[in-house]
Parts: C-alpha cells; sequence; structure tokens
C-alpha cells in the first residue's frame, strides 16, 4: 500500500488546457462577485454589522489582492493603485473600521477589478505556468480564484445579517436531491483504527496550511452519519441545554453568559414554535435541515449534553477521504472527482443546506453524508501547521493565525464554491464566530469490544 499515492489534476501538464481552465475559473467567480454585489449603492456601502465589512469593501479587496498577488508578484508589472493597497490591507484595519476609510465607490470599485483582472488575464497569457513554486500548474491564478470565493462567501454572511427585505432569491436543488423515505440510515458510522494520509503534498492548489501529507494513526471511533439536524438542535434546547453550565465548557459557559445565548444566531421563538430568518424571508426553522449558524462552543456543549464529542480534525479528516478497501485518502468522500451537482449542495445559489440523509451519491466510503457542503463543520482541534509545513507564499495566508485562538472548521457549506473545498480544505474562526454558515456532527471512541 502506498498511502501517500495521489491524483494529480489532469489539467497539470499541458499548459494550454490549464490556461483555459484558469480563465474559465476566473470568469465564473467574478460573475458571482459581480451578482452578489448588485444591489443598490446604499446596501453596498452601508455597515450591516460589526462583525463584516461593508460589501464594497470587500468587493475592492478582491481586486487589489489580484493586484498585489498576480500582476505585481507574478506578472512583474506595474502597480495600478499603489495609493489603495493599505485601505484594502484586512490587517491594516478591522472589519469594524472599514466603513470610515475613504472606500472606492461601488462604481469605481467595478472599474478597478475589471482592470486589474485585464491585466491579470494579460499576465495569464503571458506565463508558462512552470518554473516556479509560486506559478507552477497555475498555482497563484488559483489562490486568487478561490481567494474570490471566500470574500463571495464572506459576502453571503454580510448579505443574512442584513436586516430589510429580500434581496437575494434562493436558487433550486437538483431534482431528487433529499433523503428518500425508503431509506434507513444509521445515526453513526464507524471508523476503523489505523493510519491514514492527512493533508495533501501533490494537490496543485491546495493552500499552505492543506501540507503537506503525512500519516496519522487513529484508535477506532464512530462519527455522526449526517450533521446534527434543527429538530435534535431544539431538543437540546428544550432540554435546558443553554440555562445548565455542566454541558459547557468554562470559557464556553462564560461566553454564553456574556454574549446572552439562548438559541443559534437568527432564530427566534414565537409562541410555541421556533421561526428564523434567513435572507430577509422569516420562516418556521424546518427540523430536518442542519443546524446552522452555531459557535464552537455550542456545537461542543450540544456534544456534551448528547453523551458524545466533537470530532478532531484528523477523524473528520479520515472519515471523509480515507477508503478501507484501497487503503488510501481520496481528494473527496465520493473518490478523486470534482463534486458534481449531485454529489454536494456548495456554490452558493440555494441560500440554504439540504436536509439531513441528502446526497447519497456524495457519501464516504465510510457511509458518511454531507461531509462536503451543505453547512461547515466545527471540529475539536485548534488551528495548528501539519508537521513540516512552510508557509507559502506569504506567513499572512495561515502562518500568523496558527496557535489556540481559532477552531478549525471542516466540509464547506452551501455558500462555498467547489473550487474553494476538497477533503483537505482547511477553515478556521473564533469559537464565539456564529454569522458563518457553521454547523456540527458529533463522535465518540469505540468501546474496546466494537474495537475488534
Ligand atoms: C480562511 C476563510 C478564514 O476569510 O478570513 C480571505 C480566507 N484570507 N482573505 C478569511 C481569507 C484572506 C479566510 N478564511
Ligand atoms: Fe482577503
Amino acid at each position: 500500500m502506498n498511502a501517500y499515492s495521489e491524483p494529480v489534476s489532469a489539467a497539470a501538464g499541458s499548459p494550454d488546457l490549464l490556461r483555459a481552465c484558469i480563465a474559465g475559473a476566473l470568469e465564473k467567480v467574478r460573475a458571482r462577485t459581480h451578482a452578489l454585489t448588485s444591489c443598490d449603492d446604499a446596501e453596498l456601502v452601508k455597515q450591516h454589522s460589526p462583525l463584516m465589512s461593508p460589501l464594497v469593501w470587500d468587493l475592492a479587496h478582491v481586486g487589489s489582492q489580484e493586484e498585489l498577488w498576480l500582476v505585481r508578484d507574478v506578472g512583474g508589472r506595474e502597480a495600478l493603485r499603489p495609493d489603495i493597497d493599505r485601505m484594502y490591507d484586512a490587517f491594516e484595519h478591522p472589519r469594524s473600521s472599514r466603513p470610515s476609510l475613504p472606500l472606492l465607490s461601488p462604481e469605481h470599485s467595478r472599474q478597478y477589478i475589471g482592470e486589474v483582472r485585464d491585466k491579470a488575464l494579460d499576465v495569464l497569457e503571458q506565463s508558462v505556468l512552470e518554473g516556479s513554486a509560486l506559478i507552477e500548474n497555475g498555482f497563484a491564478f488559483g489562490m486568487i480564484i478561490q481567494h474570490e470565493h471566500q470574500h463571495d462567501e464572506t459576502m453571503l454572511a454580510t448579505h443574512q445579517l442584513r436586516e430589510g427585505p429580500p434581496v437575494l432569491a434562493p436558487g433550486p436543488f437538483p431534482p431528487g436531491i433529499g433523503p428518500s423515505s425508503a431509506e434507513h440510515l444509521p445515526h453513526e458510522v464507524p471508523v476503523p483504527a489505523g493510519p491514514f494520509t492527512m493533508g495533501t503534498s501533490l494537490e496543485p492548489w491546495a493552500l499552505d496550511n492543506e501540507r503537506p501529507a503525512h500519516q496519522v494513526d487513529l484508535p477506532a471511533f464512530w462519527i455522526d452519519t449526517v450533521p446534527v439536524t434543527n429538530g435534535a438542535y431544539r431538543r437540546f434546547i428544550d432540554a435546558g441545554g443553554y440555562q445548565d453550565p455542566q454541558w459547557w465548557s468554562g470559557p464556553g459557559w462564560q461566553h454564553r453568559m456574556a454574549a446572552g445565548l439562548e438559541a443559534p444566531l437568527y432564530w427566534v421563538r414565537d409562541g410555541q414554535g421556533w421561526y428564523r430568518r434567513r435572507f430577509g424571508v422569516f420562516e418556521p426553522v424546518p427540523d430536518a435541515e442542519p443546524v446552522q449558524h452555531v459557535c464552537w462552543y455550542e456545537a461542543e456543549a450540544y456534544a456534551r449534553w448528547s453523551g458524545r464529542r466533537l470530532p478532531t480534525e484528523a477523524e473528520w479528516e479520515k472519515a471523509a477521504r480515507w477508503d478501507p478497501g484501497s487503503g488510501r485518502s481520496h481528494r473527496y468522500p465520493w473518490g478523486d472527482g470534482d463534486p458534481t451537482p449531485g454529489q454536494a449542495n456548495l456554490g452558493g445559489k440555494t441560500l440554504r443546506p439540504a436536509v439531513a440523509g441528502s446526497y447519497p451519491a456524495g457519501a464516504s466510503a465510510t457511509g458518511a453524508r454531507q461531509l462536503i457542503g451543505d453547512v461547515w463543520e466545527w471540529v475539536a482541534s485548534d488551528f495548528r501547521p501539519y508537521p513540516g509545513f512552510r508557509a507559502f507564499p506569504y506567513p499572512e495566508y495561515s502562518d500568523v493565525f496558527f496557535g489556540t485562538e481559532y477552531k478549525v472548521l471542516r466540509g464547506g457549506s452551501w455558500a462555498t464554491d467547489a473550487a474553494a473545498c476538497r477533503g483537505t480544505f482547511r477553515n478556521w474562526d473564533y469559537p464565539i464566530r456564529r454569522q458563518i454558515f457553521s454547523g456540527f456532527r458529533t463522535a465518540r471512541d469505540a468501546s474496546p469490544d466494537e474495537r475488534g
């Protein structure tokens, strides 16, 4: 068994094909960005929450990063707007202070990012896409494509925070998505003990924090077949889970009290029932959907109340990637092929997760579902570098965030694009955050007689 064998993208090795893939992905993400910023200028310049930037900041920021990383660093071209570098540097200005900056207007932002894009396409045309780690397999372009998609997801979180009538309309799920009523899913699936390959060294556009591939040996454990649902989470609320410190960690209880947490963000109690505001629409909370907008502390408390725990990051990845049949780790739960609409809810169009148990075609070899897409899943682990980690291309991408302050989220949400999501992808945030599309699933150790 070669636990390190991994596939390489089909486009690698053919510069023309790779160039066409990159151009297509750049066009697709830009259309998405424009669609999310096509509302009135007043909505774009307003700060909808101190947790978020005004949408117009994200809009010009994606162009600013593209100018820095591609046009200047890779292309060696002259700076278009060196005067605005600092205004769109995320480290210079916290989100809450961004509305007071002399930001480019929506019109000027669109114009600016269009001009940057023209130069980036020019760089793409000229590049041989090999010879340096930064450009090998189009990495720098892949990084910029993923970066813009990440900000598109951030903009969706801002749209969700926004009060007032809806400006985004939900798109449909593919036909037939949803659990079949005839199908009985076990509530948990076993993952046998043993080593597996975590992370990747070969995935061309994997970011520095996903590297390198390394062996991790785990004891046997069980993991939920599907993410925790609203219905299950409501039983925790109804059982007084938010009133009982025994389920919460010390910092978790402190935060629950200080922030007055009583239910997931956007839930409101109305008489006997729970309602939620979702992109400007009030609706009953659907029991069968994975719970969203919970912080890490809430996930931790629920897991303890249910007699279980959050999976570690390694457990999550083993459940998602490891194939007991071949003994190797795949790029995705279903194998090595890029996600299709029938396998995972990704791309940001549905404005909601699919009901739990959907996407049998996206199941992992271990039998777990919806590991990719639907909701980001909090795991127990802090955001740490893998053994052999090297910051690339900049320490500001991941390195400065490693430590005990951030918890890891895995698998992407309905708001994540396929280009910015894979079995090795690592997201991170503060354990108090819940404006993101965050949910979780639970796990437990295998008992001695289950270990076999
Ligand atoms: C990986 C999602 C935590 O949005 O802060 C965007 C990605 N890095 N711009 C974030 C990112 C720089 C990052 N997360
Ligand atoms: Fe950014």
